[in-house]
């Protein structure tokens, strides 16, 4: 059993973005990686390559590709060739590489906003067009939810030449439903709009759900799609910089392929070890371990948020370890800057996300429960303050 509730002080090392960029009074609950060490099987295999001692150039080999294929039958009855797999060194990369070998400065690219802040950044990397499609915000109480909006997601989709899925998606997270899914990727296919997947996120489920990768709708569907995962959330390793695009459509993978060799964007060994050992299913208890412990804190914010932040609205994610907080409905009117100042709180602004995130918070869960207390009771605290 891994103790979650022990976390080691990552202050102690050096250029650790999430706990050095702020001044050291305040509590980061920002940058999406969590406070624990990786899962044993991962940090031994690394300390093997150490031990070792030589540290030449490495290619992702085959049994690596092996790994990632049977990983996706294994987990979602996906029957992926080993050959649809590209190594590369992050998530982020692949969407890049996508819009800039499909889009042009007519087409762009397309999504579902509020989004992960890179989403955005995509547009100004490659000089293409983005479109916005903003979900519709429903509100329970002090629970909100988000839907498509099926006839603006049409209007939009026909605007653009990708269309970049974030499933389960940042910052709300939604574990899209099959059914969803399949609409979207009916659009998308009417429309001859290529849809590139972020699942990043997808083995980090809460409660009892369960993730289907958008590509195995059908193979239709799989021959339109670049679904793009990572070991870097689930096994907490995004410092390697390791990822994976899984382009069953060959025409489609031979122009991203090509990309990725003129770029020479290789991935680093460390990232290729902890990768194979992650996928491999060594790590799997931990992280059924995790996921719980991810759910009970998702439990714990949505309670304490409910009986002590009057008027904050939030949403209850299926999967991350994210959380929304909407701050429209209170006196704060920019809640990133007073959370930091009068609670020494840093969570992640939610303009970054776009269209629908001004007044809110993503609040970084993957951390032990005592750290997630004091973060809240220091905003809580900072909230009762205002007269
Ligand atoms: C949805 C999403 N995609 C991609 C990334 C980053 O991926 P990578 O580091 O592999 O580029 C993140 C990190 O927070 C994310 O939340």
């Amino acid at each position: 059993m891994t103790n979650f509730n022990i976390i080691p002080d990552r202050r102690k090392i050096t250029n650790i973005t999430k706990w050095t960029w702020f001044p050291k009074d305040v509590l980061p609950m920002w940058v999406a990686d969590m406070d624990f060490p990786a899962p044993k099987p991962i940090l031994d295999s690394l300390d093997k390559l150490l031990k070792h001692g030589v540290l030449g150039y490495e290619l992702p080999g085959k049994v690596l590709y092996e790994t990632v294929a049977k990983r996706m039958n294994d987990l979602y009855g996906w029957k992926v060739s080993s050959e649809a797999v590209i190594a590369i060194p992050g998530v982020v990369s692949g969407l890049n590489i996508a819009a800039s070998i499909f889009c042009t400065d007519k087409k762009g690219v397309a999504m579902q906003v509020p989004v992960y802040n890179e989403f955005h950044a995509v547009k100004d990397n490659n000089s293409v067009p983005q479109v916005d499609i903003p979900f519709r915000k429903k509100v329970k109480g002090n629970i909100i939810s988000y839907e498509i909006d099926w006839i603006l997601f049409e209007k939009q989709i026909k605007k653009s030449k990708i269309f970049m899925l974030c499933n389960p998606h940042n910052p709300l997270g939604i574990n899209f439903s099959r059914r969803d899914l399949a609409r979207m990727a009916e659009i998308c296919l009417r429309h001859k709009v290529i849809i590139v997947a972020d699942e990043i996120h997808s083995e980090l489920l809460l409660d009892k759900n369960k993730f289907t990768p958008i590509a195995k709708l059908s193979k239709e569907i799989e021959k339109n799609t670049i679904s793009l995962i990572a070991p870097s959330k689930a096994f907490n390793v995004p410092g390697f910089f390791c990822a994976f695009a899984i382009i069953p459509n060959k025409e489609l993978r031979d122009v991203f392929q090509k990309e990725v060799q003129r770029l020479r964007l290789h991935v680093g060994s460390p990232g290729l070890h902890a990768a194979q050992v992650a996928f491999s299913g060594k790590c799997d208890s931990w992280l059924k371990e995790l996921n719980r412990y991810l759910t009970v804190n998702r439990d714990f914010l949505v309670d304490y948020v409910t009986e002590n932040m009057p008027n904050v609205r939030l949403t209850i994610p299926d999967a991350t370890y994210l959380g929304w907080l909407d701050f429209t409905e209170t006196k704060i009117e920019k809640p990133f800057e007073f959370f930091l100042e009068n609670a020494k709180v840093a969570l992640s602004d939610g303009k970054i996300f776009g269209k629908g995130g001004e007044g809110h918070l993503r609040i970084n869960l993957g951390t032990s429960r005592a750290t997630l207390k004091e973060g809240l009771e220091r905003m809580s605290k900072a909230m009762k303050s205002i007269k």
